[in-house]
């Protein structure tokens, strides 16, 4: 097993660190940036359904939700179809309302989920055409589908998943970049500064993991608090969500997700000095309504861990610590942004002596109800 880690201490940490190379691998052979051509066989044949869809439906568990979230936002800015993103436990159980032209798109690590499986046959049944992006090749959901892409990942052994959430995006991005392209809701020189951009960004997640030190440190401040809030806005606000997750997960420290805006219509509440909350405050993304959430914060003195754009002075001069992540273009600031909130859940559970790989109650894939 000690070999099978590569040298790290935990699965968790070695796949976070896979995280470059994880995500190159998922566009390597279906993104041409000097031709501007994105090549994804699950795609290019199912070309006129999935433009002619008059809605997605999203369905997926637990952080494969969360980059359904994300992709909800990716979607409707750049392809202009409506999105809803459904956990499958709920889909499948409340009769939903599906068309002829829905698109499904069911998202899977593990390809076994017996909820999203479920939700899965009950879409066909109905008639919509269900597209899946899942990591294990050959996997229950990837057979049940009528289409669909790998994310290419390669294993994932900690029960918390990392590379899975940002090679789902990955996909995901791609899915919505070849669509835009043909439907036309984005400019060609837009699609061909995305596709580089979306090529840059492993060298970002790179750069990102240098603050790994420095968040220890910060790790070390707080992992003895008993509750955490994490908050961002638009593309950012799946990512609160799913560093929230990561944190209960590992470290079974309390952790809620919200949205940056909402936190005046309850978590507010629960904002003193014994409070982290970990603030998404990218430069693009809402950027001044989420310093003044910030403000809120501090003006009730809770404990502000920013997560800001390299040279960032604005949420220095007000947060307790900030970490920093290169720029990119805003819908793929997730890519870059869950990177410091992985690497902070891994560090407290450590400090705290959790079993990070395997934490108590929970299962890498869920084959039960
Ligand atoms: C379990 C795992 C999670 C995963 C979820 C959905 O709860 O512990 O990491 O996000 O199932 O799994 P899936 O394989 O369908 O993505």
């Amino acid at each position: 097993e000690q070999i099978e880690k590569g040298g790290y201490d935990h699965f968790m940490l070695k796949e976070i660190y896979e995280q470059p190379n994880a995500i190159s691998d998922t566009y390597r052979g279906r993104m041409r940036v000097a031709e501007g051509i994105i090549k994804m066989a699950g795609i290019d044949d199912n070309l006129a359904k999935l433009l002619n869809a008059k809605r997605i439906l999203i369905i997926a568990c637990g952080t494969s939700w969360h980059a359904g979230l994300v992709a909800e936002y990716i979607f409707e800015e750049l392809v202009r179809i409506p999105v809803e993103v459904e956990y499958a436990s709920e889909f499948r159980y409340r009769n939903p309302v599906i068309h002829q032209d829905d698109v499904v798109i069911a998202i899977s690590q593990s390809g076994e989920t017996a909820d999203t499986m479920a939700a899965i046959k009950l879409a066909k049944e109905r008639g919509a055409f269900v597209f899946g992006v899942c990591n294990v090749v050959g996997s229950s959901i990837s057979r049940e589908t009528h289409a669909g892409a790998y994310t290419h990942a390669g294993p994932e052994i900690g029960v918390a998943s990392t590379k899975a959430f940002t090679t789902q995006i990955t996909v995901l991005s791609l899915i919505a970049l070849k669509l835009a392209e043909r439907k036309g809701t984005i400019s060609n020189s837009d699609f061909h500064y995305y596709l580089q951009e979306l090529e840059r960004i492993p060298e970002k997640v790179k750069l990102a993991l240098e603050s790994n030190e420095h968040i220890k440190l910060i790790a070390d401040t707080y992992k003895d608090a008993k509750n955490f809030l994490y908050l961002g806005r638009g593309y950012n606000f799946p990512v609160a969500l799913e560093g929230a997750l990561k944190l209960k997960e590992i470290s079974y420290i309390h952790a809620e997700g919200y949205p940056a805006a909402e936190m005046k219509h309850g978590p507010i509440a629960l904002i003193d000095e014994q409070m982290p909350v970990v603030v998404i405050a990218t430069k693009k993304g809402h950027y001044d309504k989420v310093v003044s959430n910030i403000q809120e914060i501090k003006s009730r003195k809770g404990k502000i861990i920013g997560i800001v754009t390299e040279g960032d002075e604005t949420v220095k001069g007000l947060a307790d610590h900030v970490i920093e992540i290169p720029e990119t273009i805003e819908f793929l600031t997730p890519l870059l942004t869950t990177i410091p909130l992985q690497l902070l859940s891994y560090h407290i559970a450590v400090m705290l002596d959790k079993n990070v790989d395997q934490p108590r109650n929970l299962a890498k894939s869920v084959t039960v109800e």
